[in-house]
């Protein structure tokens, strides 16, 4: 039996899913910077974004369902400890060789709504508190950005500003947050084409770019779902970690193969069981990786 279908098999093997969005998991509290109001900012539904930077309304964001209840937030930072551990170790080089472009890494799911944008940001939120590591949280779901609107950036310059026009300069489109060691850097605007533009020079100029000047830079990249789009699987080309989001109970078995076998050779998948309560004493998330070249993985949880 290959990696890939133990691991289904596993998925298959979860009892119990948790109900609705937002009862079932926990944000890192710890993680968190305080929210800091600022009276008359521009803001979106989930944050600030003055001239001085993205000032996270950890409220709002938590109504949005990006961010779990309070209650939830010891169990939900434990489960991404253990997610982000080999990713930085692959991203970074940290007792692991360091994965070509292991820097870059892109949240997924095989269709919409298994929680990508839930995952990427916390998981950027856990990932900036490691030592040595700064963050960069990009929303590469340049067809449905709601990172950027949570962030009152919707419609601002961004990642497709700077694909469309090689005379922009990527760092310019990165606004600092509230969070010292986290930076945000919108989708942007003109997604037609976005496809051909995901994969092009310009693209990987881009990418190195986004990973230069920072040596513990760690780029995290939501994106649309991979059987939906077109625009995830020219992404997949260009990062050196895919995160595949499953939602448990809910993504039929084929579905997830399909959008495995999209991703092709990809050397570095992991997949996450999300809103699972199965397979731990949080009982909240479970996750485990599949294999490409080697053993890349997101750990079980116990
Ligand atoms: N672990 C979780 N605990 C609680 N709620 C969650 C969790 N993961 C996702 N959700 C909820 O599930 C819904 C879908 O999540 P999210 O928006 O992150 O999915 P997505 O994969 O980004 O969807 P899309 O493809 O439409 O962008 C949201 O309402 C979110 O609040
Ligand atoms: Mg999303």
């Amino acid at each position: 039996m290959s990696v890939v279908e133990k691991a289904i098999q596993k998925l298959r093997t979860e009892k119990r899913s948790i109900g609705a969005p937002g009862e079932a998991s926990a944000a890192p509290s710890t993680d968190a910077a305080p929210v800091r109001p600022e009276p008359g900012a521009p803001r979106g539904s989930g944050s600030r974004a003055p001239a001085s930077g993205i000032i996270l309304d950890r409220a709002a964001l938590r109504a949005a369902g990006l961010l779990p209840p309070d209650e939830e937030s010891g169990v939900l930072a434990r489960e991404y400890r253990k997610i982000k551990r080999p990713l930085v170790a692959r991203a970074i080089g940290r007792g692991v060789p360091r994965a070509a472009n292991g820097h870059l890494i892109m949240i997924a799911s095989a269709v919409p709504g298994e929680g990508k944008t839930f995952t990427a940001l916390n998981l950027a939120l856990s990932l900036a508190i490691e030592k040595d590591v700064r963050v960069l949280l990009v929303d590469a779901d340049v067809v449905k950005p709601q990172l950027s609107r949570e962030f009152g950036l919707q419609g601002a310059p961004g990642l497709l500003d700077a694909l469309h026009d090689p005379s922009i300069d990527p760092a310019s489109l990165v606004h600092p947050t509230d969070v010292p060691t986290l930076a945000f850097m919108p989708a942007g605007r003109g997604a037609e084409e976005a496809t051909e533009f995901l994969s092009s020079a310009r693209m990987q100029e881009i990418a190195a770019a986004l990973g230069e000047g920072d040596g513990a830079r760690i780029v995290v990249l939501d994106s649309p779902p991979l059987l939906h789009t077109t625009e995830s699987i020219a992404l997949s080309h260009v990062v050196g970690q895919i995160v595949v989001v499953v939602r448990a109970e809910s993504t039929p078995q084929p579905v997830l193969l399909d959008a495995l076998k999209a991703l092709g050779n990809h050397p570095a998948i992991s997949l996450v069981l999300n809103q699972s309560r199965s397979g731990g004493t949080s009982g909240y998330y479970y996750g485990y990786g599949v294999e490409g070249a080697d053993a890349t993985a997101v750990p079980t949880q116990q």
